[in-house]
């Protein structure tokens, strides 16, 4: 299970994201859609603490993500982007 809770992100006086929260079940097939710029490859660096939120927590298996040391965690946890681009 992964979790965001109340998770914001600024870059200086920049604004990218604001209040996500979503849980992503074991085995769920989740589908993040958004316009080019709207944040979602800073979501999902998150993951493995290549971006670090500067509001909220993301949790893995209910533990912070930012508590897990950060080696660990890239052996643990990794991702795949698949885009998917109109015609
Ligand atoms: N390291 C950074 N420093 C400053 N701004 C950043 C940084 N990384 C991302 N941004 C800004 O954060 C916003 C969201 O970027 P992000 O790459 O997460 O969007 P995206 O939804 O993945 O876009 P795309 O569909 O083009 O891949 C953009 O405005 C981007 O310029
Ligand atoms: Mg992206």
């Amino acid at each position: 299970m992964i979790t965001y809770k109340n998770v914001g992100m600024k870059y200086g006086q920049n604004t990218i994201l604001h209040d996500v929260n979503l849980k992503i079940g074991d085995g769920e097939l989740f589908v993040l859609v958004g316009p080019s710029g709207s944040g979602k490859t800073t979501l999902l660096r998150m993951l493995n603490k290549l971006t670090v939120p500067t509001d909220g927590d993301v949790y893995f298996e209910d533990r912070k993500i930012k508590e897990y040391d950060v080696q660990k965690l890239r052996l643990d946890m990794g991702y795949k982007i698949v885009v998917f681009s109109p015609i």
